[in-house]
């Protein structure tokens, strides 16, 4: 087969620009993924402990022309041997996905492809309809999905490409959003999320008292800010001077400790309703980029063996942002007869289930 040979398989460039990774894939229907090139801006960013939108969306313009083609040539692709090119379309910070969009746009009209702008969520949310089970079998709808990342934290009933129904959300901080502040706090640097997973895992979790918010409530919806400002307290009460090792370790296991009893709490609930609406349901799924820690996935393998459903997973390096995801629901979409015009507009705020009543307090995140 040469680069221009469609074969019998649909395949698609997917590209992300929505946050801190500039990124491209070629994926195909059968879930391969022919290649899957990801660029972190760490760099750029480090010196700021957070993410500066103006200098994400420059930095995405000066790599992303070098990206696509590198993820082109590692598919040994042409152009012409595409069947549609993906770009996130939203939600996220718009000068990126404006490049992103604009790139995947230029593409389709150059080469007479579909031009699909694909929901950042809905990539997370189709993830492991693309990485398949422990025996790497396709994961079928329905199911349940916790989707937890730096923006976001949802549990949404999946039951088919473009068919969410949300069941909760966070009235006031994104989980990833806690893990990075309470990292920036004990100096930990940026991205806060693995640096606390690293030092939890050296740490005695019972050591401080901290709050579970919302832990036993009634509902699916979710609290951070309470556990961030009491991290920040413990902070405080430490003698004055650089934090002890120990104590790091300490707080970054006590603090994981309890957003782990609050997401086995919250995804209780939530396993009752998704199985009351759908009895045939087997299946909870966590994605987005705090599904990459690893101590957090077996709390929540726990909760699915106690309640005699499975639990999956993506691989670690597609829980991230990544394009393989964008690729692949831009196959689901175009499998759906769903593409759009050149017209689309980028979306900042895009929630996957519109139906959804927004959430007190939670601003753009619901
Ligand atoms: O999905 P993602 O890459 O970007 C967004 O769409 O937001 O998620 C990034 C978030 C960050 O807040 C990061 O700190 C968090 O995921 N994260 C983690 C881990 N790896 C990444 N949080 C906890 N433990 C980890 N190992
Ligand atoms: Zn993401």
């Amino acid at each position: 087969m040469d680069g221009t040979d469609k074969g019998f398989l649909m395949k698609v460039l997917g590209i992300e620009t929505s946050c801190d990774e500039t990124a491209a894939a070629v994926v195909t229907d059968a879930r391969e993924i022919l290649s899957n090139e990801v660029l972190s801006q760490l760099d750029e960013h480090r010196p700021y402990g957070g993410v500066v939108p103006e200098v994400a969306a420059r930095a995405h313009l000066d790599a992303i022309g070098a990206i696509v083609s590198t993820a082109m040539e590692k598919a040994n692709l042409n152009y012409s041997g595409l069947d549609a090119v993906a770009a996130t379309g939203g939600p996220g910070l718009i000068g990126g996905v404006l490049v992103g969009v604009m790139t995947a746009k230029a593409i389709a009209s150059v080469h007479k492809i579909p031009f699909i702008g694909v929901n950042h969520l809905e990539g997370h949310a189709l993830t492991v309809r693309l990485t398949g089970d422990d025996d790497g079998k396709a994961v079928k709808f329905p199911y349940l999905l916790l989707l937890v990342s730096g923006g976001h934290c949802q549990l949404l009933i999946v039951a088919g490409a473009g068919n969410y129904k949300r069941l909760g959300t966070t009235i006031d901080d994104a989980l990833g959003e806690a893990f990075d502040k309470s990292a920036k706090m004990m100096g930990l640097g940026y991205p806060g999320g693995p640096a606390v997973e690293r030092y939890a895992s050296r740490g005695d979790c019972d050591r401080f008292d901290l709050p579970r918010p919302l832990w036993k409530r009634a509902g699916c919806n979710f609290s951070f800010s309470g556990l961030k400002t009491k991290v920040r307290q413990q902070i405080e009460n430490f003698p004055p001077g650089p934090m002890s090792e120990q104590d790091k370790n300490d707080l970054c296991a006590s603090f994981q400790k309890a957003a782990g009893d609050v997401l086995v709490d919250r995804c209780a609930n939530a396993i009752d309703i998704f199985l009351d609406l759908h009895p045939e349901g087997r299946t909870l799924v966590v994605a987005g980029g705090v599904a990459a820690n690893l101590e957090l996935r077996r709390r929540l393998t726990s909760l699915a063996n106690d309640r005699d459903i499975d639990f999956i997973a993506p691989p670690v390096h597609l829980c991230t942002d990544n394009a393989a995801m964008i690729a692949w629901a831009g196959i689901e979409r175009l499998q759906l007869g769903q593409t759009d015009d050149m017209d689309f507009r980028p979306r900042p705020r895009w929630p996957l289930d519109p139906d959804a009543p927004t959430a007190a307090g939670a601003g753009v995140k619901a």
